[in-house]
């Protein structure tokens, strides 16, 4: 059996790096702040460390809006800083993976300051601009992700440009080759400079075919929905030519041993694999959000498991993942109740988990008071529960003013998980089960690389199968208020005693007989 890579067997860990660990007292973390904290993420057990965006940017959507590509921000530290954390991940035996956001830069990008400043800049090209219809109105009826018009009017030039995002996000024109050959080096840079890999950021985006004209009404909206799903994203999501770019951003990363790509791949099915490309020279780990957004119920998480595996090409290794910095807090959306139960799916499934920071611990979605809203969603769209800050609170690091995390004012207030800040949990707590699971799978080859299996699936039970070569370990999980009967076998683990019937919302693996 041919081993397997080290993101095959690893656990990303993802930082949003606001919110890890502050060194210098501002109120926001910063990379020497990751540095301190990296022997906790060793010490739970992951291996490969996301960081979210570092970049120096106006923060208008938190570093997803970068004004320099190369650059870090002063805010988080230095390149000296970061060439410290490469080092100091490397000597624990850890990876780094940079967010790379190819799809829009911000609108202080000197790049952008020089396309908008005429129609004959060399740059001009390097956005997408296009003339106003005759009455004045933009060229297409395309929304924005975060609310209104896709499309910001330029007084100066009289042309309207395109921004997925915010208007402060222009959207770059990958199908420019000199933008093509900027940013593919930009990777480069950052590989010469040791970063293992990059999440690529929006990548769904990234290709927008704007002579396609209008999107189509999405006969599923309904007023208490996202505003932007009130058209299907036809002519700009997921467009042929975005599986171009992800095959030059590959063939880049091959040119450095080891590397690898995980993309922020977002749409059906098919549209998520074929992200691993047709020769599989796409990305390695196209992520799957297929849990993120389903209904948490027994049938509907079988059934999104068993299409998923079934879905994917022959060489294409699995991903999963159950919250992130965009996303509703998988304790706040499964109860606490069951978060354990739910980091037993995460890390008990056949392939690459992501743990977004904190999520290990059973962190809920923290209230913002209304003076406190930093999201721009939030304050683009209020009150209809998309806003952001709830889920990148700063990390709960122990009992003192500013959680440990900060010497000075939070930049978001500090939301403490019901076991307590991290240096008060103990035996009992999420996050000593889930240091024990994660020691357990990455300990198991059949919880590595056994196929997936399912073994019954009733609207209270769950029981899988992960049938590795020499044993078979099921995983059961009850997801009712009641005791429910339990498989045969020897436990390896529970989130509750673990004998007897599976108690009410009780994770339990076992060494099948
Ligand atoms: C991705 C990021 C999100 C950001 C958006 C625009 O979806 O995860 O945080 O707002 O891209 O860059």
């Amino acid at each position: 059996m041919t081993d397997l890579t080290w993101w095959q067997r690893g656990i990303i860990y993802q930082v949003y790096p606001r919110s890890f660990q502050d060194s210098d007292g501002d109120g926001i973390g910063d990379l020497q702040g990751i540095i301190q904290r990296l022997d906790y993420i060793k010490a739970l057990g992951a291996d490969i460390v996301w960081i979210s965006p570092i970049f120096p940017s106006p923060m208008k959507d938190f570093g997803y809006d970068i004004s320099d590509y190369r650059g870090i921000d002063p805010m988080f530290g230095t390149h000296r800083d970061f060439d410290a954390l490469i080092a100091a991940a490397h000597t624990r035996g850890l990876k780094v993976l940079l967010d790379f956001v190819p799809s829009h830069t911000s609108d202080q990008h000197p790049w952008f300051v020089d396309s908008r400043s005429s129609r004959d800049h060399p740059k001009r090209d390097w956005y997408i601009w296009r003339d106003a219809q005759p009455d004045g109105s933009p060229p297409t009826n395309w929304i924005s992700e975060f609310g209104p018009t896709t499309w910001a009017w330029d007084e100066t030039t009289g042309q309207y440009y395109l921004h997925i995002f915010l208007a402060s996000q222009p959207s770059l024109n990958w199908r420019n080759p000199q933008v093509q050959a900027e940013m593919l080096d930009t990777m480069r840079f950052w590989y010469q400079r040791g970063v293992d890999g990059f999440r690529v950021d929006a990548i769904t985006h990234a290709a927008p075919d704007v002579a396609r004209g209008d999107h189509p009404e999405n006969p599923d909206w309904h007023d208490g929905m996202n505003p932007s799903q009130r058209l299907l994203k036809a002519h700009s999501k997921n467009q042929p030519f975005n599986f171009d770019i992800v095959r030059m951003m590959r063939r880049v990363t091959e040119e450095f041993p080891g590397r690898l790509l995980l993309g922020e791949t977002d749409g059906t099915l098919a549209e998520v694999t074929r992200y691993y490309g047709a020769d599989m020279d796409g990305f390695q780990l196209p992520f799957n959000f297929a849990l993120l957004d389903v209904e948490w119920t027994v049938p509907v998480l079988v059934r999104t498991i068993e299409n998923y595996v079934a879905a994917l090409p022959r060489d294409g290794w699995p991903t999963w993942v159950i919250g992130n910095h965009d996303c509703i807090r998988i304790a706040s959306r499964v109860g606490h109740d069951r978060a354990r139960l739910a980091m037993t799916l995460l890390l008990c499934l056949r392939g690459t988990p992501t743990i977004y920071q904190g999520d290990e611990l059973g962190i809920e979605n923290a209230d913002i008071p209304a003076d406190k809203v930093q999201d721009p969603w939030e304050i683009q769209v209020p009150g209809k529960g998309l806003g952001r800050d709830p889920v990148r609170t700063p990390m709960p690091w122990d009992a003192s003013n500013g959680a440990g995390f900060t010497t000075g004012t939070p930049w978001l207030p500090v939301a403490v998980p019901r076991d307590g800040p991290v240096s008060l949990q103990g035996p009992g707590s999420v996050v000593d089960y889930v240091l024990q699971l994660i020691a357990l799978r990455q300990g198991t080859d059949a919880l590595l690389r056994g196929a997936y299996r399912t073994v019954t699936a009733t609207d209270d039970v769950l029981i899988f199968a992960r049938d590795g070569a020499d044993q078979t370990i099921l995983i059961a999980l009850n997801f009712s208020d009641h005791t429910q009967p339990a498989p045969s076998g020897d436990t390896l683990l529970s989130s509750h005693d673990g004998t007897g019937p599976l108690a009410p919302h009780e994770a339990r693996i076992l060494r099948a007989h």
